[in-house]
């Protein structure tokens, strides 16, 4: 380097360190700031699109394309999806549709195993409760907000906050059949409205084996190099007049405003690539001391209590098929969770996460104190002070919903609280019609517990679960109850379980529909199942939600605070908010990385590695015959990559995190090039922070999914329907 370039070079520096500099890749934007915050960034990246194509509140957009997977409202969404076809074909990950293929299933049509393919459009499946919605615009109202509350107390700021909600949305929403709702961001600094759009007729099109959905199984999850084909097709369907309609067989199939175009061309390291979808949580402003205790003590319980769960399932579904299918999609969640907390974990050793957080933050205490602000200066010690103070509780919390409500039968006891309270305090003539739908819903809810359900496994796992409770939490804040079962079973907890199954009404579907019949508040207060509930509401009502609330809101208060301060202290730092199942853009680039030292791993897999890592009737690496007889016979069509062979996954340094799965993976030109599904090992804290050197997003090449709709499933007509885009020639 000369010493020109060195002098032009530390001036770069300096500019890039005193404006705060935000690496490209970094961030989940709003799509609505994208024009002011973004667009320079990512025309010089490689965008050819401008931000009015990518968000519009009036034209049509790459943003009416994009469709959350949720269960009726629009605030959260389970998956990402998008539009491929004007004929509302939609594209997401398998691990998306799962729970809607497992349902459409059964030993002798078993999809998950099989996959499954729509002939035409009257054979595709409605998945009842699912619905697609869709952002129509957004709105920043902050201002409004704010001045609202100005000078309120507290208690009167959380009524007032309420009010202002309704009314806003009420406004927005006058006259149309939009759903609006509003999300804070930045721990309440600022506060925005959308306004959705929401279908509810979302049928499934098509899925392929689990042996391409799902290859690599639990142990390929959460890892790069990989070969998973994770993607599904539903359809939106609408009624005649193109708006949100329930299920009926008169719906037609609905033309969304814009859908993505498809390109054939495939990737190049170091192209520019967009995510555009749903993020469900992230937690990147959380500080050392909320790190510590998930680090020393909420993680470490969790993955415990998944493992015990997971191998008591497993060892069912490893002797019967039907528990196999019944388990299935509940399996694969709680397994997904549990290496992700492995994986956070490691990496937050590995990266010294919490020791670079505590560099942050002493610095930022310099600022606080400088600042003459009492709300910023104090706002890390009174975090630290409401994190130590509730690590118990902390604790508590994690064993209720994972070893108590990891119990199938005391969750499902829980749904009849409300029932038995009603039925205690007395039924009349004023609220027996009530009553009445209460009881018509807990049938449906109950029928749909037991199609999916084994005794055998919940049995086995809540005799488990009670007894690592027993063991693992510290006596005062035990439910009166636990002692004296573990007195009269000799601390055996496994006999307790047999207990409540040979007496409750909850442990088999006749004998609930038969308490349902003739519901009686008298036979739900002698029912094991639901005193054992009242006795841990009892001390959760008496010791834990009193102190852990208190904790929870000095946390939310000093957050606020903290994030408010942060945000004055780095002025020139563009800051993006904490993810929130509110859609978001990410950009960046197609990029390999490094695992490890003298370790490269490159940016694409092929199918020659499905190949390499298949396993002839192994649960996780069996592959379909016919897709292995195309690897040895290379016929890949027009889904070959210039190089000749068939690319099957590919990495980008997106910003992702679950929510995401199933969003598009989007070009320069707006056209799709991959479906995202997953993060990597080395940066499974990811959530927590942005690691720039290990963070990638593992994507589906669309080639692939192509290939596999037309050569495998045979379905050349859902091609027909999307718009592909070839390389011009000589490209
Ligand atoms: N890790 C993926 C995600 O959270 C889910 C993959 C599901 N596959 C599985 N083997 N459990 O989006």
């Amino acid at each position: 380097m000369n010493k020109f370039s060195l002098k032009i070079f530390t001036l770069i520096l300096a500019f890039v360190m005193f404006t705060g500099y935000t690496h490209a890749d970094e961030g989940m934007w709003l799509p609505m700031l994208v024009k002011r915050l973004n667009e320079a960034d990512m025309k010089a990246n490689g965008l050819r699109l401008t931000a009015e194509e990518i968000y519009s509140g009036n034209n049509s957009s790459l943003k009416d394309a994009i469709f959350g997977l949720g269960y009726g409202d629009p605030s959260w969404n389970f998956c990402t999806s998008e539009a491929i076809s004007s004929k509302g074909l939609l594209l997401t990950n398998h691990h998306c549709a799962f729970d809607m293929i497992q349902n459409h299933s059964s030993v002798k049509n078993d999809y998950l195993t099989d996959g499954f393919w729509a002939k035409n459009m009257s054979e595709e499946l409605p998945n009842e409760g699912i619905t697609a919605s869709v952002l129509v615009k957004m709105e920043d109202i902050t201002k409004r907000v704010k001045k609202a509350l100005d000078g309120l107390s507290l208690d009167d700021q959380a009524v007032k906050l309420e009010e202002v909600k309704a009314e806003i949305i009420a406004e927005h929403t006058k006259g149309t059949h939009y759903k609006g709702y509003i999300k804070d961001f930045f721990y309440g600094n600022e506060y925005y409205l959308f306004i959705s759009e929401v279908f509810l007729d979302v049928r499934l099109v098509g899925a392929p084996p689990s042996s391409i959905g799902k290859f690599g199984g639990d142990t390929d999850n959460w890892m790069w190099p990989r070969h998973t084909g994770d993607f599904s097709l539903l359809r939106i369907y609408a009624g005649k007049d193109g708006k949100p309609a329930p299920y009926s067989v008169d719906n037609v199939p609905l033309k969304p405003k814009h859908s993505l175009p498809v390109s054939m061309k495939g990737v190049q390291e170091g192209d520019f690539s967009m995510v555009f979808g749903f993020p469900g949580s992230t937690q990147r402003f959380k500080t050392s001391y909320g790190l510590d205790v998930d680090y020393a003590v909420t993680n470490p319980a969790r993955i415990k209590l998944r493992e015990k769960r997971l191998s008591l399932m497993k060892e069912q579904m490893d002797i019967d098929a039907k528990t196999r299918i019944a388990y299935a999609s509940k399996y694969a969640g709680i397994s997904n969770y549990y290496k992700y907390f492995i994986g956070q974990n490691a990496g937050l050793k590995r990266l010294k996460t919490i020791d670079k957080k505590r560099v942050e933050e002493k610095e930022y205490q310099v600022w606080a104190d400088g600042s003459k602000n009492e709300a910023y200066s104090t706002a890390l010690s009174r975090l630290d002070k409401a994190y130590s103070s509730s690590v118990d509780y902390s604790l508590w919390s994690v064993y209720l919903q994972e070893a108590f409500f990891g119990s199938e039968i005391l969750q499902f006891g829980a749904s009849f609280i409300q029932l038995q309270r009603t039925l205690a305090a007395g039924v009349n003539e004023e609220n027996q019609a009530q009553v009445d739908a209460m009881i018509e819903k807990l049938k449906t809810s109950s029928k749909e517990h037991f199609e999916e359900y084994s005794a055998t496994v919940d049995k086995n796992v809540t005799g488990a679960l009670l007894g690592m409770f027993y063991t693992d939490i510290d006596k005062q804040y035990h439910p009166d109850i636990l002692a004296r079962i573990a007195g009269e079973n000799g601390g055996d907890f496994n006999k307790y379980a047999n207990v409540i199954f040979e007496n409750s009404a909850f442990a088999t579907e006749e004998k609930t529909m038969k308490f349902l019949e003739n519901p009686n508040p008298e036979v739900l207060e002698k029912d094991p199942v639901m005193q054992f509930i009242s006795s841990v509401l009892g001390v959760y009502y008496a010791k834990i939600r009193p102190q852990s609330s208190v904790a929870n809101e000095e946390v939310a208060a000093a957050m606020k605070d903290y994030v408010a301060g942060l945000l004055i202290k780095n002025k020139k730092k563009t800051y993006y908010p904490d993810a929130n199942s509110s859609l978001r853009l990410s950009y960046g680039n197609v990029e390999d990385y490094s695992p490890k030292d003298g370790v490269q791993y490159q940016y694409f897999t092929t199918l020659e590695g499905v190949a390499e890592k298949y396993v002839p009737n192994d649960g996780e690496f069996d592959a379909p015959k016919a897709l292995l007889e195309m690897q040895m016979s290379k016929e890949y069509g027009k889904y070959a990559d210039k190089d000749g062979t068939l690319h099957v996954g590919f990495i980008t340094n997106n910003d992702i995190t679950g929510g995401n799965s199933g969003s598009p993976v989007i070009n320069g030109n707006g056209e799709l090039i991959g479906l995202a599904f997953d993060g990597n090992w080395e940066a499974m804290t990811g959530d927590l922070v942005y690691d720039e050197q290990y963070k990638r997003c593992i994507n589906v090449d669309i080639r692939y999914v192509l290939f596999c709709i037309d050569k495998l499933a045979g379905a050349a007509h859902l091609i027909d329907e999307m718009n592909l885009v070839r390389a011009k020639k000589g490209k």
